[in-house]
């Protein structure tokens, strides 16, 4: 990603505003909290991390909104921040986890202390370990996809859903940042990279990042990976992850639970590649994952033409749960595990 994806300076937050792409590269100028949760409920950003990112520095936006309040107001004030900007979006957990952080901070700080200062840290330390992060699992994964090649003796297609690379993490991605690690050692032959219905972040986000780095790719509509699978064209599927509950169902993107069941019935290696920020022990089991369920109209329509009868109904839940027995492993800063047990 040549492009910054998140950025903040002097109260203001700059968000590549990921709903034009590939068409138009746009900033969007966020300058207060409430604009900060619009951004990450109007999918502006995207991504788990990527909303983690942008959660923290709109919290620290609703703190500089408070200048002139009293104590008690200011208290009152940061609870309300908090409580928006995690309702923005109900599945990715990163959500949770940066505002927890952000606000379990802001609770500690004496009175008197320099709380924007230190908050406004907090955020770009939030920022900077994705960014690190990402780096470690490209390693971790591309040492996975090394043993693939040695045994098969020549370069991988690997398939990769949604879009989970920089434009999600403001680094260079979770699976593709695996992907673009492995393709920089020689492993990786070619990606296919499925569209992604509804919004199309495989056909849109993906191709444009992978296009941005010049690593082959061909993309796909989500009906055909059972055709490739079957025909022996795919090597691994690596995706990310929105929330990984305490037993290690996945919640991603919707498609992901076909593409797993797929690759199991194909003995194709099925990752997951996702940050310990993306893991949420206080989940028990994948049913307890609160699935977004977005607007119909993102299925009846394909941009704003309508590709469906006016009487037609739809449904769209934005994410699916992929049981942690079809997952080959998990891919982590912390190394890559069969069973998450192993990363405690
Ligand atoms: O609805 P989105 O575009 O926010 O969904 C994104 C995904 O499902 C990604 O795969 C996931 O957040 C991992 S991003 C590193």
């Amino acid at each position: 990603m040549k492009k910054k994806v998140i950025s903040y300076d002097d109260a203001l937050l700059r968000l590549l505003d990921q709903r034009f792409l590939p068409g138009r590269e746009e900033y969007r100028q966020v300058r207060g909290s409430r604009e900060a949760a619009e951004a990450i409920e109007d999918m502006t950003v995207r991504g788990a991390p990527a909303i983690g990112i942008a959660a923290a520095y709109g919290y620290l936006l609703g703190f500089l909104e408070t200048r002139g309040m009293e104590l008690s107001g200011v208290k009152r004030h940061m609870r309300s921040v908090r409580e928006k900007l995690q309702g923005a979006r109900p599945t990715a957990v990163n959500l949770k986890w940066a505002l927890d952080r952000m606000h379990g901070l802001f609770e500690t700080l004496p009175e008197t202390s320099d709380t924007a200062g230190a908050l406004l840290r907090e955020a770009e330390s939030i920022h900077t370990r994705q960014i690190e992060s990402d780096i470690k699992m490209g390693e971790e994964g591309a040492r996975l996809l090394e043993n693939i090649s040695g045994e098969k003796n020549r370069k991988l297609k690997v398939l990769t859903h949604c879009n989970a690379g920089g434009l999600a993490t403001g680094g260079i991605g979770t699976a593709l940042g695996v992907i673009k690690t492995a393709f920089g050692k020689g492993l990786i032959e070619s990606v296919y990279v499925s569209e992604t219905r509804p919004r199309l972040q495989g056909a849109r986000l993906t191709c444009y990042e992978l296009s941005g780095d010049n690593i082959p790719f061909r993309l796909i509509c989500d009906t055909m990976p059972g055709y490739f699978m079957s025909a022996g064209e795919i090597d691994a599927v690596i995706t990310g992850a929105d929330r990984i509950a305490a037993n290690g169902d996945t919640a991603n993107k919707i498609g992901t639970y076909q593409l797993a069941v797929l690759s199991g019935r194909h003995g194709v290696p099925f990752y997951v590649a996702a940050p310990l920020s993306t893991f949420d022990p206080g989940t028990p089991r994948g049913d307890g994952i609160s699935i977004e369920e977005r607007d119909p109209s993102e299925v009846l329509e394909i941009g704003s033409a309508r590709i469906a009868p006016r009487s037609a109904s739809a449904r769209n839940p934005a994410f699916d749960v992929t049981p942690a027995g079809l997952i080959s492993a998990f891919i982590t800063e912390k190394g890559a595990v069969r069973d998450i047990n192993e990363l405690q």
